[in-house]
């Protein structure tokens, strides 16, 4: 396979990572892309839950009180100070636009202060590459399911900064329904974890919930449908009188996400003939996802790579990893970087990036 040509720099090479798309503010110190020296993630969960979920205005302002204490914390776990760093990479998209504006202007500002490269950075992406950081020998090409908060992607990765995008959701994303049935449920925020939890106690056949766009070779995928049978389950039993059973709707719920995902994207790798399967994102943390998804692999001779818990969510090794491998590629973003709430993966705006050049001086 034809790879496109890569110019590392020299070893010890040392990126900041900054990312505050959504509710985390995250800054990581990584040596020469897969290295993590340091990595520190200020969440706001407890500012949100009282809202129920993410409210962007409070995000953006938790993002400006914290964010420069975080850099600090972050040079100091990884034994460096701002002299010592040669590039900065940010989170510019997608996520709230609010959010990702205060990561990006100090992103910005640390690298025209000292005069380093700025690597603007897909979250997306971002997500995809934590597996480049817990698996230090993984290479392109691969197939990766990127279930978050915000998106659920199945992403051909053929080489550094090539996808090609083979199913999304049509409406709600994965993490976005365990978070609304977590609610319906009265389980807490962010759902995921709760739904983990309370899952392990029921019984994943108890209620036989949709499995939405069972369509061949039809990779897209769709969770209002099975939010709504949820709700009126909970309707039903409410009007029979019944007490609601949460553990076994939380199981039969995350069965019925589970079985999808794991079908689409075993069925997805073997239609492309792909040989190494990614899982990435906040809904990778799902203990009954990571297994089951490892376990289809391995029936098909598929080799599978998941992050830890730590890499799963939101943080700033991720964005830094990515930075380097478009650092390598020649990819350098330019002073006017602005934030896009809906980026696209694979998707980079002339006017906020240099034209690649063959030879890096
Ligand atoms: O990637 P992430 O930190 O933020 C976004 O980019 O959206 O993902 C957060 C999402 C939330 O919806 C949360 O409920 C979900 O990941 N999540 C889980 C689990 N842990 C976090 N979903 C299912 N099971 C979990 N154990
Ligand atoms: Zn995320």
């Amino acid at each position: 396979m034809n790879r496109k040509q890569m110019n590392k720099p020299a070893t010890g090479w040392l990126t900041l990572g900054i990312e505050t798309s959504c509710d985390e503010t995250a800054v990581s110190v990584v040596e020469d892309g897969r290295k993590v020296l340091s990595s520190v993630v200020a969440s706001q969960i407890p500012e949100h839950r009282k809202f129920g979920g993410v409210v962007p205005e409070v995000a953006s302002r938790q993002h400006v009180e914290t964010i420069t204490q975080v850099i600090d914390q972050a040079l100091v776990e990884a034994g460096k100070t701002m002299g010592d760093i040669q590039q900065v990479a940010v989170t510019y998209g997608p996520g709230l636009v609010g959010a990702l504006l205060v990561g990006v202007a100090a992103g910005k500002a640390l690298a025209y202060g000292r005069d380093l490269p700025l690597n603007g950075v897909n979250h997306i992406e971002g997500h995809l590459y934590a597996n480049f950081i817990q698996s230090p020998e993984l290479e392109p090409p691969l197939l990766a399911l990127i279930v978050s908060g915000g998106h659920t992607h199945l992403v051909k990765m053929t080489d550094y900064g090539e996808y090609e995008v083979l199913g999304k959701t049509r409406d709600d994303a994965a993490g976005e329904a365990f978070d609304k049935v977590a609610r319906l449920l009265e389980l807490g925020y962010p759902g995921g974890p709760f739904i983990d939890e309370a899952a392990k106690k029921g019984n994943p056949c108890a209620v036989d919930f949709p499995r939405a766009i069972q369509e061949e070779n039809n990779w897209d995928f769709s969770f209002s449908g099975l939010k709504s049978a949820v709700l009126n389950h909970i309707n039903t039993e409410k009007m029979k009188g019944h007490p609601l059973q949460v553990n076994d709707v939380a199981a039969s719920f995350q069965q019925a996400v589970v079985d999808v995902l794991v079908d689409k994207t075993i069925d997805c790798a073997l239609h492309h003939g792909m040989s190494q399967v990614l899982l990435s994102g906040g809904v990778a943390a799902n203990s009954q996802l990571r297994e089951a998804l490892g376990r289809a692999c391995k029936s098909k001779n598929i080799s599978f790579h998941v992050p830890d818990l730590t890499l799963c969510t939101d943080n700033g090794a991720m964005i830094a990893c990515v930075g380097y491998y478009d650092y390598c590629l020649g990819i350098r973003s330019r002073w006017n970087l602005n934030a896009v709430a809906s980026l696209v993966i694979g998707e980079r705006q002339n006017k906020w990036f240099y034209p690649i050049y063959e030879e890096l001086t």
